[in-house]
């Protein structure tokens, strides 16, 4: 039996309180109905900012009746001391997701990304501290790597950021390691990789690359690609990312720690393979598509070329085995958006 079934089978027999910061979000929206598909008690804390209530409504028609009644809601803002004392009462894992994403947004207004990023980091890490909560695991990020060129990323190497937004990330990872030491708090962060899947955002200005395409396409348009389209990334499957959060929370191992982690699968993707692949799948159902070629623009400031991670150390002290690749991951990102899109039809025409 793989790590992640021995400890789903663990939680089942013996249920924990979980909190989950940034509930109403792509990534918070899985955890938390990961969690209640395994019978755990669940607070959500989520102020709306990028989160939507009908990413909670879909994970209540997912789990049903009885386990959504094992969820509550604190609508409120990591951003408030108080509110996050509350929400961090009788909780024993944290699963710290709220902050605003998105490296372009960090560059318009990098006074608000610190504010949620960082503020509202150490409300929840002292929050999390003074309520005995038994692990504070947090969404860091790979832009941590910033300007430094090796490849394969491996944990202890790292560049200068490249971004606000990198900067309150790195910040996150910095007061982590510091409340270990200095509190004996038990902290693990997880540096995501440009993760996917069904519920992300594709509308606004800050959308990632998969479901803008996605809504690119799936409204006729075409995808614009930055670059010559051979920059690539790890881009990882949703429930990979989740799988690490729940083995996060729950190793027994203290080697594994105070520690950051790299969330991915461990392969790169081209842009432009990225593009087939996402095409291709929808002129499965929408042939004229296939012509449909992408637009070139320039490359954008501050991207860097090439994001690959070395998943060895997650792998060792985590058991962490992502079940997903690419385009595993995408075959069911695509059945979502065109399932999204018939509902959409279905609602217009009645
Ligand atoms: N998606 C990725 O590829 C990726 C990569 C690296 C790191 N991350 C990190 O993972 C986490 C989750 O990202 P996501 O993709 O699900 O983004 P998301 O925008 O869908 O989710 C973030 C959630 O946090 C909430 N939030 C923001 N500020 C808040 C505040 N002040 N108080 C309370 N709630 C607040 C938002 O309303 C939203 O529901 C973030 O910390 C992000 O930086 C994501």
């Amino acid at each position: 039996m793989s790590a992640y079934r021995g400890v789903q089978q663990a939680l089942v027999d013996q249920p924990r309180v979980w909190l989950v910061t940034g509930a109403a979000g792509f990534i918070g929206s899985h955890l938390v109905e990961t969690l209640l598909g395994l019978g755990q008690t669940v607070t959500g804390l989520d102020n709306f900012a990028t989160g939507h209530r009908h990413n909670l409504a879909a994970v209540r028609e997912q789990v049903g009746e009885a386990a959504w009644a094992r969820f509550r809601l604190i609508e409120g803002d990591i951003c408030d001391t108080e509110t996050c004392r509350l929400a961090c009462e009788g909780v024993d894992y944290v699963l710290h997701q709220a902050a605003l994403g998105s490296v372009p947004r960090s560059l318009a207004d990098p006074l608000t990304t610190h504010r949620a990023n960082v503020d509202g980091f150490i409300n929840m890490l002292l929050a999390a501290r003074d309520a005995d909560c038994a692990r504070f695991v947090y969404a860091a990020s790979s832009s941590t790597y910033g300007d430094h060129p090796a490849l394969p990323k491996v944990e202890d190497t790292i560049g200068k950021p490249l971004s606000p937004y990198a900067v309150t990330k790195y910040v996150n990872e910095l007061y982590a390691d510091v409340f270990g030491a200095s509190y004996g708090q038990q902290t693990i962060g997880l540096r995501y990789f440009n993760v996917f899947g069904p519920r992300q955002d594709p509308a606004g200005a800050y959308a990632a690359v998969i479901p803008r395409w996605f809504a690119a396409l799936q409204g006729g348009e075409r995808c614009q690609i930055n670059g010559d389209g051979e920059t690539s990334r790890d881009f990882c499957f949703i429930a990979n990312t989740v799988q690490a959060n729940i083995l996060a929370a729950t190793v027994q191992d203290q080697a594994a720690v105070n520690q950051v982690y790299n969330v991915a699968v461990g392969d790169r993707t081209s842009l432009n393979s990225l593009h087939d692949q996402i095409r291709a799948h929808l002129a499965e159902v929408t042939p004229a598509l296939a012509d449909l070629a992408p637009r070139y623009a320039d490359f954008r400031n501050g991207d860097v070329r090439h994001s690959q991670a070395d998943i060895s150390k997650a792998q060792q002290l985590l058991g962490y085995e992502p079940e997903f690749d690419v385009p595993a991951g995408l075959a069911l990102t695509a059945q979502w958006f065109l399932n999204q899109d018939q509902a959409q039809h279905i609602r217009r025409e009645t």
